[in-house]
Formats: C-alpha cells, structure tokens, sequence
C-alpha cells in the first residue's frame, strides 16, 4: 500500500481502513495494540537454573583436544539460560573456560565489564591486566572491567579452569559494544605490583569470611568483593560478594528487583528458587533471575560466589526488594 495522504486519512471510514492505512507509515494505534507494553509486575522471562562444572570440565576436556587457543579467541563454554540461546540471565552472561599448559589466550579489551573466579588452577596460571600479570589460584577473583586490556596464560603443568561473568547481554541491549585486538596479539607485563584491585584472594576471602561469620550471630556471612555500586567501583554494572553458609545454615529469602547468578567456590548445598530446587557442588553455577524469592541452604558447608546487576537497578532507580516497595 502507498503511503496515504492526510487527507485519505482524515477520511479513513473504519477503524480497520485506518490500521491498513497507518501501517505504510509505520504507526500504531495505542488503543489496539497487539500485546500489552506495560505490565503490573516483571514478567520473568528468564528460569532459574543450574549448570553443573563436572560436566562442563568433560566438555572442555574434549574441546581441548578438538579446538586451540590460536583459532578460538576463548576457549568457553557458554551457560545459556533455558529461556533464550545466548544470555544466561537478561544482563549477564556466564561462561566455563579452559587454558591448557603453555597456551595463551590473546589480549583485547571490550566495553563489557568481564570477571573471573578460578576453580581449578596450578601455580602459573594467569591473565595480564593494562599490563599486570595476576596470579589465578582456586577461589580467586580477577576484574577486567570496561576496556582494560587483558589476556590469559598458562605456564603451570595443569590445564586451567575458571568462570567467566560479563555484562555482554547489557552491552547488547544498551549498544555500547566496542572491541579491540591488542596491537601485539599477547599484551607483555610491564607492570609489578604487590596488590592489585583488580584481583582477591581465595586465602584473604577465607580470612575475612571467617572475621563476617564471628560477627553475623549463626547468620550466613555475606562479604563485597571491592565497592560495587557505591561509584568508586572498578565495575560500574555488577556487584561482587562471596557468601558463607555454614553447616546446616541457610539464607533469608530474598526476592529482589536484580538479577544474580552464583558460583559455588566450596562445598555443596541447594538453591530453592521460586519452588525450582537445584541442587550444586563446587564449580557449579546457579542463575537465580529478577524478582524469583530464593534462599539457599547447605548440609555441609558451601562459600557462594555472587554477582548482581543490582547497581545497574539502583542506579536507575528500579531496584525494589521483598513486598515490591522500592529498596533504596
Ligand atoms: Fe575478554
């Protein structure tokens, strides 16, 4: 159909002439749309799930065999959520990568803000930030936020395994994607440093963990990983914090505007999420997405690795926890 005239317009006979006629033109009557825009509460399109590290270990294994590092950019493994076929939660995307002995895995650096929590790893694993070498041991956590140059590598006789988060479905939705190779191909360290904010150790995890759990009366333990959320964080869109249950313990139930997904750094437990139970050991991850009440439990003991979008929520002043009102 040609594009109509004012004045066809003004002299459409019915409301069906009419919706024929605005469609060349690319409008739309609000009255008669063909699915809501607003709703009254998140519809919840992503599912909780689990994904389980023994398994994707078996995968990467084979990948290892079947695919190096100079034709994969990553060699990874991506957890897509059953709701979709990339992100593993409407912001945030999970993936298990491997580094073998003697590989490197090429330096770039993005827009999105990537993490990283070691779960299996011999000394000489490690990836280079804006020319830092940091070290990657189990239960470590390494920050490469928005567009700081890193790389990966491994000198150690043990193939490396971590978790990989990101923003990259945020990215994706805002736009502001960018991506470079390093000029180099593997970026070299040029700079030594005792401590660096970009990486936290398993062993000063533990310590402070155990000084939270003295304090936190036969409560779980919750510790921030740097300053999230609070503007002077090295990543501006994901909050960081590892979560001790002790034997027996299990969280307060939660049912919050932000999405999180959760790495077990040790022991084993369960995650009831809006009555999907799943059950996980360590390496495993748990998607818990927006507004799904869930508490987590644990028989034996369990540290839970968290990252949430909620300073992306608070930020934009969507974030709302329990009875819906808002929580800032
Ligand atoms: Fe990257």
């Amino acid at each position: 159909m040609t594009s109509p005239t004012p004045r066809e317009l003004a002299q459409s006979g019915s409301l069906d002439e009419l919706y024929k006629q605005l469609a060349p033109i690319r409008m739309g009557a609000g009255w008669a749309k063909p699915t809501p825009s607003l709703w009254p509460e998140p519809k919840k399109t992503f599912l909780p799930f689990v994904w389980s590290y023994a398994q994707a270990k078996g995968a990467l294994d084979a990948a290892g065999r079947l695919i190096n590092t100079e034709l994969a950019e990553r060699r990874n493994l991506i957890m897509q959520n059953p709701a979709g076929d990339y992100a593993t939660s409407r912001t945030i995307v999970c993936a298990y990568q491997m580094i073998m002995p003697g590989e490197k895995a090429r330096s770039h650096r993005h827009t999105p803000n990537a993490l990283r929590l070691v779960i299996d790893a011999e000394p000489g694993a490690f990836t280079i930030v804006n020319g830092e070498r940091l070290s990657m041991m189990p239960g470590d956590v390494v920050l490469t936020p928005n567009w700081c140059w890193h790389g990966h590598g491994n000198d150690s006789r043990a193939n490396a395994y971590w978790l990989d988060v990101l923003d990259v479905p945020l990215v994706q939705l805002l736009e502001p994607m960018f991506f470079e190779p390093h000029p180099e191909e593997f970026e070299k360290e040029t700079v030594v440093r005792n401590a660096s904010p970009m990486h936290f150790a398993w062993a000063e995890t533990e310590r402070r963990l155990a000084e939270a759990g003295k304090a936190a009366n036969g409560k779980p333990a919750e510790i921030a990983l740097g300053e999230a959320g609070a503007g002077t964080s090295a990543m501006d869109t994901m909050a960081l914090s590892m979560i001790e249950l002790k034997a027996g313990q299990a969280t307060a139930p939660r049912k919050v505007m932000a999405n999180s997904v959760f790495g077990v750094a040790k022991g084993s437990g369960s995650t009831d999420a809006a009555g999907t139970k799943l059950s996980w050991s360590r390496g495993d991850v748990i998607v818990v997405p927006a507004w799904h009440e869930h508490t987590h439990r644990s028989d034996d003991g369990a540290v839970l690795f968290r990252v949430t979008d909620e300073p992306v929520m608070r930020k934009l002043g969507f974030l709302r926890e329990g009875n819906g009102k808002s929580a800032h």
